[in-house]
């Protein structure tokens, strides 16, 4: 098809309804909560331009992109706001002005590099998936995804659309979010909040990472859904800082309704799996089919949070609104393209640990012993080797490669689970457990990221670099 599909995007703070009656300051993407949808086309790329009008720097980076180093959002690679002081500008070099140009100190591990707008370009040669770009600023991405800044970014491709998976009004990207809210609408962010941080020790209860107690879908509280009596795909992303679920659907009459996984987080399964309910971890993506065809029109069905109570216990409704024809189908076979990595095929196992520890005189999350430091390579590949990975964790870690897919080949030391199929860019460790994962470091040489997506962890440390060369 060739051509590059353009969007702009302008970061500014704003305010919006979401709790009826309060106004809630947020910072956004285009002005709204989740940010714009991009739907793009497997290899026809796309490139957005970011002018950043919060008053703080921002960063993008598109989670689950197979996306150059230079546009992969490294964490001190800043947009500065317009307006910021100058000086802070000439500081950096003088450099800054409009456009994606190599900086002078851009090879420079250690430099700073900052624009005033930024052009990331995102080939999208990779398999059709759910994606979702969200800011990723140093020791700053927990707080400013909580004020709003996350999106969806979509991938589809010709084998895909020739499945027949539900589609069109029957395909629904749901951001599941859980936030805290003040009496006035204001997001309340508990790390943050200067009154506690200065009494001692309070902090450390949030060591555990942020959460709230109304749950957001696609920026609206527990929001009721119409729906047809038919199948319906659910290309669920958990987008919460640190929020753990685990999904089921339930019928007003208690009836439980299988959760067909046709999806993971870099795209579609070999074949579908069917789950009673679902984990869900921050920043894994599911995608799924579910059959509203036997519900009795006026009946609703509940996507409950099994692992929450009192208001996080539901996450949102569909109510089937009426009966209508369905002729979409779940093939058996949904693709044949997923790499089959063998151990054999390894050129190198590493062990990598998740663990709390001492960092800077206070408490912090680690990988192996160290916090994050963007002076220092911690893991060097060569391009086209294939890994093994084993990841161990002290409490709960959901562990994210930036680049690349892997697959799950042991947990706990035993098979993988049922939910660990297809190919993942973001894998949930369980406290204690110990998770191998396999892939290939293919694509671009540079210089990429692997942390803890707990947001909160994220930003305490708990995030490496990953040089590929
Ligand atoms: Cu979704 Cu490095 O993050
Ligand atoms: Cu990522
Ligand atoms: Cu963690």
């Amino acid at each position: 098809t060739g051509g590059i599909d353009r969007y702009e995007m302008t970061q500014r703070a704003t305010t919006a309804e979401i709790l009826p009656g309060v106004k809630t300051p947020l910072w956004t993407y285009e002005g709204t909560f989740p940010g714009p949808t991009i739907e793009a086309r497997r290899g026809r790329p796309v490139t957005v331009t970011h002018r950043n009008k919060l008053p703080v720097p921002a960063v993008v980076h598109l989670h689950g992109g197979r996306t150059p180093a230079a546009s992969d959002g490294y964490p001190t690679d800043l947009i500065l706001p317009d307006g910021w002081p100058d000086a802070a500008r000439r500081a950096q070099g003088g450099h800054g002005g409009h456009g994606g140009h190599a900086m002078s100190g851009m090879h420079d591990p250690r430099a700073v590099v900052t624009r005033l707008t930024r052009d990331y370009t995102f080939p999208m040669d990779q398999r059709s998936a759910l994606l979702w770009y969200h800011d990723h600023r140093m020791d700053f991405t927990a707080p400013a995804i909580w004020r709003g800044l996350a999106g969806l970014q979509i991938v589809r491709d010709d084998d895909e659309d020739a499945l027949g998976l539900p589609a069109g009004r029957r395909e629904l990207p749901l951001m599941i979010t859980d936030r805290a809210f003040a009496a006035d609408g204001t997001l309340t962010y508990p790390a943050l909040d200067p009154d506690l941080r200065e009494q001692p020790g309070v902090q450390e209860p949030y060591l555990a990472g942020v959460l709230g107690d109304v749950i957001l879908v696609n920026g609206a509280p527990w929001p009721v859904h119409e729906v047809d009596a038919a199948r319906y795909r659910l290309r669920v992303l958990n987008a919460s800082n640190a929020r753990h679920y685990e999904l089921e659907a339930v019928t007003g009459d208690g009836r439980r309704l299988d959760l067909v996984q046709i999806g993971a987080d870099q795209g579609l399964l070999a074949a579908p799996v069917t789950h009673p309910r679902l984990p869900i971890a921050p920043a894994e993506r599911y995608d799924v089919v579910i059959d509203f065809s036997d519900v009795p029109v006026g009946g609703r069905v509940t996507l409950v949070n099994r692992l929450g109570s009192g208001r996080t216990r539901d996450v949102m409704a569909f109510r089937v609104a009426r009966k209508a024809a369905d002729d979409s189908r779940v093939p058996r076979v949904l693709a044949n393209d997923l790499p089959a990595w063998r151990r054999s095929d390894a050129a190198r196992v590493r062990d990598i640990s998740f663990r709390a520890g001492r960092m800077h005189g206070g408490h912090g999350w680690l990988i192996d012993g160290k916090p994050f430091d963007p002076a220092r390579t911690d893991v060097t590949t060569r391009l086209g080797d294939v890994e093994i990975w084993r990841l161990v964790a002290d409490v709960h870690h959901p562990v994210h490669l930036h680049l690349v897919g892997f697959r799950v080949l042991s947990r706990g030391g035993r098979p993988p689970l049922a939910h660990d199929a297809g190919l993942k860019d973001t894998v949930s460790l369980r406290p204690g457990e110990s998770v191998e994962i396999i892939t290939r470091f293919d694509g671009y040489r540079g210089r990429y990221l692997f942390h803890c997506h707990n947001a909160e962890h994220e930003d305490m440390g708990m995030m490496a670099n990953l040089e590929i060369i």
